[in-house]
Parts: structure tokens; sequence; C-alpha cells
């Protein structure tokens, strides 16, 4: 259903993942396209299935480099030539890197990531939002990251050009917070597109815990619409994130986030028992504990009882972190018996031979 006909909305970074998402609904909300990246093959493909899906009247693709120099001008000047009025600019396109800033990672790759990241994003809300203010309306969506607002080893450069976009992005808010144009900062967790591999980063642990694009477009989307100066997407636990990074102390935040891009450790088949066998004691334990606690609690007076409620609730956290303590122990003590008995072992065949001999 086309809603809003005629309007159109200018992504970058449409052909994948987060930005893939937000052209759809775009789509679906009847706008007028025009999508700005490398893979022309790809967005052309795009074009028509949002043409045959959602009836989209008008879809125009402009292959652009972003990482050039001048490559937003280019895009301006080519939406003019066309005669383009863009109503919503969405500067999804960005990239990351992946390794020690000092010794890993190459500088031709960030000095473009920070002109992607960076400078095009920059220059392309100079040259629309000039436009949008002698309209007195349009909106901007600018793609910053949970790790605008928290330092992050082994990305130390993408970091930065993310705190970058959400702090230009939130100056902006209040520039134009006399105007009907707005603009919004999404500031997404880490999320399921293809960003970490081409980063070099697929092994880090922060990809086991990756989040919904489909989500994260959504939640940007309906912030941009609302005029929201900024969004976390992903309720909860993310914003909970968001609320520690404005709290903790730097290095904690430092060391939490290093932890989170180190590389996932390599699987030991070796030690495969080793954990189930803790959690089955550990498992063990708790049971015969808890039917202790229960005799005991049965046998006690009225007085004694509401005692017991009231340290129950605040041990239940220590419980909680005790087990999981003793499960560690359970674990290494299983790992040291374990890596003994294979030390002994080829002595007691030895003994065993001299023994038949
Ligand atoms: N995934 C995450 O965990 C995460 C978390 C927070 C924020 N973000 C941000 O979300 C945005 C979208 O990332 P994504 O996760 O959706 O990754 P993605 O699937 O890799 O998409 C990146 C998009 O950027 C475009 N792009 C890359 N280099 C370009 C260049 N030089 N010129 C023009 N376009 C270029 C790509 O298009 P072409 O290859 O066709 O050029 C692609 O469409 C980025 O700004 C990223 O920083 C991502």
């Amino acid at each position: 259903m086309n809603s809003v006909t005629g309007k159109t909305a200018l992504i970058t970074g449409a052909s994948s993942g987060i930005g893939q998402e937000l052209a759809k609904l775009f789509a679906q909300d009847g706008y007028n396209l025009v999508l700005v990246g490398r893979s022309d093959d790809t967005l052309d493909r795009l074009a028509e299935v949002f043409k045959g899906n959602y009836g989209t009247q008008q879809v125009t693709v402009i292959k652009k480099n972003l990482s050039e120099e001048d490559a937003a001008q280019d895009v301006y000047n080519q939406v003019k030539a066309k005669d383009i009025t863009v109503n919503v600019l969405v500067n999804d396109a960005g990239v990351g890197l992946y390794g020690l800033f000092a010794t890993d990672t190459d500088w031709e790759r960030e000095k473009a990531m920070i002109h992607l990241n960076v400078l095009a994003l920059t220059q392309m809300t100079k040259l629309f939002l000039y436009d949008m203010l002698a309209r007195n309306e349009g909106k901007i969506l600018n793609l910053a990251s949970l790790l605008s607002i928290t330092p992050s080893p082994l990305m130390a450069v993408y970091a930065g050009t993310k705190a970058y976009v959400y702090n230009f992005t939130q100056s902006l808010v209040n520039e134009l917070k006399d105007t009907n144009v707005t603009i919004t900062a999404l500031l997404p967790n880490a999320t399921d597109t293809d960003f970490f591999n081409k980063a070099g980063a697929q092994n880090a642990k922060v990809t086991d815990e990756v989040q919904d694009p489909v989500m994260v477009a959504k939640d940007g989307y309906e912030a941009l619409m609302a005029g929201k100066p900024k969004i976390v997407p992903g309720g909860l636990k993310n914003k909970s994130y968001e609320v520690l990074a404005y709290v903790a102390p730097q290095e904690a935040l430092a060391s939490l986030m290093h932890s989170k891009m180190l590389p996932k450790p390599e699987p030991d088949a070796d030690n495969d028992m080793s954990p189930k066998l803790a959690w089955g004691i550990g498992f063990g334990i708790a049971v015969l504990a808890g039917v202790a606690l229960t005799v005991a609690y049965n046998n006690t007076s009225v007085y004694d009882k509401a005692r017991y409620r009231y340290k129950a609730k605040s041990a239940g956290n220590a419980i909680s972190d005790a087990l999981s303590s003793v499960l560690d122990t359970v674990a290494d003590v299983y790992q040291n018996a374990k890596s003994k008995a294979e030390e002994l072992a080829p002595k007691a065949k030895k003994a065993e031979e001299e023994l038949v001999a």
C-alpha cells in the first residue's frame, strides 16, 4: 500500500544487511528509492524485487564507492541532475576492521574506513540537510553503533568512527530542534550481517551473540519516523548495556569489550566430558542441598522460617555464583585427575610388563 507516494528515501549500503532491511521497509511503505553502493548488480536486482513485491514506482541505482574523495558530492550531483527530491536520507554504508591497531591492521583499509564511515556520511548529511532545511522538511538516519559509546580494543578505529557518528548526530539534533527536520542515530549491538566477515572478525567471541537485522531495521525505522534523537534496538538487554556504558569507568568497559572481541577458543574434543561431568555433579550437589534445606525448613519455628525466607532471598545471587564456582572447581579437579591418569598410564603399563616378564 503506497501511503507516501511521491516521497523518496536515499539509502547508502542497501545491498546487504541492515541497509537492505531498511530499504525493504521504505519500499513496503510506498517510498521511491535511491540506492547507493558499489554492488550495482545487487541493487538492480533489489530494485526489481521491490517493484514486483511492493509496487515501488521509482528506484534509482547509483553505483558509487563512498570511500573515494568527494564521492558524496558526486552522488548529490547525480540526484540533482535527475531532479529527485530526497525526503529521507539513510547513511547506512559502513565497514569495520579487526586487529591490533599498532601491528595488525592495514592503514590503507583504515583510511578507506574513515573516509566511508566519517567523511562520506558527513558530506552526505551536509549536502542533503541544506535542501531539507530550505524546505523545512526531511529526516536523516545515521548508523552509529553501541561501540559509539564504548571503547573497543581490536576494533579501535571502527569504534572511533562510530563515536564520531553518534556525537555528530546528537549535536545536529540540537541544531535542528526548532525545525521540521529530524536526525536520528541508530545504535545497534552486534548484528547478524556480513559485517564481521568483511572486517576479518568472523572468529571474535562477540559473533556468538548477534541479533536479527530485521529487528534492528524495524526499531531504527520506527525511531526515524517518530523523529527520535537516538535508538538502541533490542529491548532491555541492550538498553542496560547503554546505561552501563554511561556509568562504568572507561578502563573497565575497554577490558569487557576486549574480552568480547577476542577469538573464540578452539573446540577441544578430548575435554567434551569435563563440562558434562561438572554439570552432572553440580546438579547433584544442588539437589542434595535443596533436600537438606527443605527438611531443615519443615522442622523450624514460624519465626525461624521468616528469617530463612529473608536470608534465602538475599543469598539467591550468591548461590548462583557459588554454584558456578563449584562447577569450575569440579571441572578443574576432573581435568587434573585426567592429566595425572594419562601421565601414570605408561608407567603402570611398563610395571605390568615387567611383572609378566
Ligand atoms: N553488523 C553489526 O554488528 C553492526 C553493529 C552496529 C552498527 N553497524 C553498522 O551498520 C551499518 C550496516 O552494516 P551491516 O551490518 O549491514 O553490514 P553489511 O551487510 O556488510 O553492509 C554494509 C553495506 O555498506 C556498503 N558499503 C561498504 N563499503 C562501501 C563503500 N566503499 N562504498 C559504498 N558502500 C559501501 C555495502 O555495499 P557494497 O558492498 O555494495 O558497496 C553494504 O551494503 C554499518 O554502518 C555498520 O557500521 C553494524
